[in-house]
């Protein structure tokens, strides 16, 4: 059993040596993180160099490294350099929550997915959301994170897309930057992956992302453009796939040219795991850190360097940027030290942000919000509802508090044991509350007519690795939606989903909530949203199309068994080409340009009050970074307080050649009934720009500009434009 705690050797050498005639001079926190790194590099050995650079085995099998001793149990780590106060690096996966607790013996938070989380819209619940789980991460001793995968929305079927931040790149970029951001400053190394366009599971290790260069820059690099403004991350990590023919871990152009030398990113790049495929070509590239073995970054690094393959300074980069790293996260002059967490903390953090997540999509003749007081008869559906709620697979995966649910299905699918069925009848005591599983759909359809609210909880599991064959419920979930709507008119059905899913039955359920992933109290928060505790304020990070046939890939290109062969026999890759033709017209982008109808469009939510806007004036922002700033006025004209999220869209000149509109901003504004409040939305120049190819930047066109708000991208009641020079 490892308990050697991440930093521990360090800490106490520093602490040993600290106001000593022989403390390290590194250890002078008034120098900068790369004065710092430099300090130490100097020092290094070429063996303690090249150690840094790769990891030391994975719990998921492979060569077991002597080191494993040292490992805190997470997906891997490497180490560092105790006779110079550096720290091994523990690494944790930690999408939605610290991973591995039920195998260590520890305990975890389980928030909502991180789409979830970005159906907020709120940078404040993005920020908490990052806060929480770095908390737990260095309480379990870990002191760098595996997370933010901002890999856009670009296909629905997409197994991951749960762990994403929806398909528009400025909202994308702003929720995990903020995550990442706030992770941070609880001294943790945290990342943004899987870069880049990673955008499918199916053959992901052999497949070639093809997409031209101002798509590119526009879509999937954007996210993580803006990503790496707000959250300032210390590391990335290079997907497996490739991009425009080189492998994202060996493409020279993302990670130097773009990611190091014009984003100016600091810290250093890993690889995801198996994710290197090669020494020379991917030290030249920018790779800085294979994980999570060494089979080309170990002596096969030693000896490219000795021959004189790899330069000594661009391994020097490498290393320093590690250092650097460390240093400007905090993780050195913070160790870690394991302490128990705050469990109730993280229920009440869960259950806020999956209430605040969860998108109100339906509500015919005001069902929703159900009144406690009156309701008399409640059913409730579903598979599990009684006792859990589904949550997302892969590596992301959070173990439940408590036991497990039931998981005979294969992948195991993990409930969460958090109940629907008693957080409703908690919440409504004086009403008949009851549970049919769905499987025998007369005796749904029976107990449906004998309640007076019938409540359809359906699932979709989602997971790395794997993408969805289509996006239908699975199963008989239709079936059983379609059964219950027929024997009772005030049918509601849940949706426990990781991305889109078709709805066959819309039009004939009275009210439809989208409660995602929803985390470790995702049924309490239902119940919230159910019976108005919660005014629904989310919003759709992705567009849900009417049939996967208006989608920009009807169907997904995934390997032949021809090249699945290949890749059996070694052939070096990538091997199959996945033609992102579609190119700017990522999500509501082709929708709209395609002027196709949707089942619910980006940006939709309900709510329980209801809103009018006026007045929108546009002015020039304020030149340095804001381009324009967009004036409106908000009301409630509702009976129930609410929170609004204001969305501003803009249409570029037609020089532009883009889509017909962009979100380029939007406001969160909480209001009581028959309040009115201005809300100022300022706009970057970056999200009114365009990448100029041949100049390699963001222009920012002259031209006339249309913004609209409102309340989704297909519901934009204010129109103005502005002329900029
Ligand atoms: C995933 C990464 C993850 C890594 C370590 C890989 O399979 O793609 O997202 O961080 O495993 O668990």
């Amino acid at each position: 059993m490892a308990l050697v705690v991440a930093g521990g050797l360090a800490a106490g050498m520093a602490r040993a040596q600290s106001g000593s005639q022989t403390q390290f001079p590194w250890m002078d926190t008034s120098l900068s993180p790369d004065q710092r790194a430099g300090l130490v590099l100097k020092e290094m050995t070429l063996d303690e160099k090249i150690r840094m650079m790769h990891g030391q085995g994975s719990p998921f099998g492979g060569p077991v490294s002597p080191n494993a001793w040292m490992s805190n149990g997470g997906d891997g780590f490497s180490l560092g350099v105790p006779r110079l106060g550096i720290p091994n690096l523990q690494m944790i996966g930690s999408a939605y929550g610290v991973r591995f607790s039920a195998a260590n013996g520890r305990y975890s938070t389980a928030l909502p997915a991180n789409l979830a989380q970005t159906a907020t819209w709120d940078p404040g619940a993005a920020c908490a959301y990052g806060a929480l789980i770095g908390r737990e991460e260095r309480a379990q001793g870990y002191n760098m994170s595996l997370a933010g995968g901002v890999d856009l929305a670009r296909e629905l079927r997409n197994g991951r897309n749960f762990e994403y931040h929806g398909e528009d790149p400025i909202l994308a970029g702003v929720m995990v930057g903020n995550r990442v951001r706030c992770e941070q400053e609880q001294h943790i190394l945290s990342e943004l992956k899987h870069y880049a366009v990673n955008d499918q599971e199916s053959g992901r290790g052999i497949v070639n992302s093809v997409i031209d260069r101002r798509a590119l820059r526009e879509t999937d690099l954007l996210a993580f453009e803006i990503g790496n403004q707000i959250g300032r991350p210390w590391a990335i990590m290079c997907a497996y796939n490739g991009v425009n023919g080189d492998y994202a871990c060996e493409n020279k152009y993302i990670l130097d040219e773009v990611l190091k030398k014009e984003w100016g990113f600091q810290g250093f790049v890993l690889s995801d795991w198996g994710g290197t495929h090669s020494t020379v070509k991917a030290s030249a590239a920018g790779l800085d850190m294979e994980q999570p073995d060494e089979r080309f970054y170990g002596a096969a690094m030693k000896k490219a360097v000795l021959d004189g393959k790899v330069p000594m300074a661009e391994l020097d980069d490498h290393v320093r940027r590690i250092l650097r790293a460390e240093f400007g996260s905090g993780i050195i002059d913070n160790p870690t030290r394991k302490f128990v967490v705050n469990v109730d903390e993280g229920f009440a953090v869960a259950r806020r942000l999956a209430g605040e997540s969860m998108v109100l999509l339906r509500n015919e003749h005001r069902l929703l919000p159900l009144d406690a007081g009156t309701v008399k008869s409640i059913a409730v559906i579903g598979e599990h509802a009684d006792v859990g709620m589904i949550s997302g697979g892969g590596s992301a995966q959070v173990d439940p508090e408590g036991s497990y649910a039931p998981a005979w299905e294969n992948p195991a699918h993990v409930w969460f044991p958090t109940s629907p069925l008693k957080a409703i009848a908690a919440r409504a005591p004086r009403a008949r509350v009851k549970f049919q599983y769905g499987a025998d759909l007369p005796a749904a359809a029976a107990l449906a007519r004998n309640s007076q609210v019938a409540i359809v909880f359906a699932h979709q599991w989602t997971s790395e690795a794997m993408d969805l064959p289509s996006l239908s419920l699975p199963g008989d979930q239709d079936k059983l939606i379609e059964t219950v709507a027929a024997a009772n008119p005030n049918t509601i059905v849940v949706l426990e989903t990781g991305t889109a899913v078709t709805m066959p039955w819309v039009n004939r359920v009275s009210g439809i909530v989208e409660a995602w992933y929803a985390g470790s109290r995702g049924a309490e928060a239902v119940a919230d949203v159910l019976f108005g505790d919660v005014n629904p304020s989310a919003r759709l990070p992705i567009t849900f199309p009417v049939s996967e046939a208006d989608m920009p890939h009807p169907t997904m290109t995934v390997p032949s068994p021809e090249i699945l062969k290949e890749e059996k026999a070694g052939k070096k890759g990538p091997l199959f080409d996945v033609d992102y033709s579609e190119g700017l017209k990522v999500g509501y982008k082709w929708y709209d340009a395609e002027k196709k109808p949707v089942l619910f469009p980006f940006g939709f939510g309900l709510s329980y009050t209801t809103y009018s806007y006026s007045g929108l004036s546009v002015t020039r922002g304020n030149g340095a970074t804001d381009a324009l700033t967009a004036t409106f006025r908000v009301k409630n004209t509702g009976s129930r307080a609410g929170t609004e999220i204001a969305e501003v869209y803009a249409s570029l000149p037609a020089a532009a050649g883009e889509p017909p509109s962009r979100l380029v901003g939007w406001s969160r504004v909480t209001l009581k009934p028959g309040e009115t409040r201005q809300v100022t939305v300022a706009i970057p120049a970056m999200y009114l720009s365009v990448f100029d190819v041949a100049a390699e930047k963001w222009k920012l066109l002259p031209g006339g500009y249309i913004l609209r708000a409102g309340r989704s991208s297909r519901d934009l009641p204010l129109q103005s434009g502005l002329t900029l020079p």
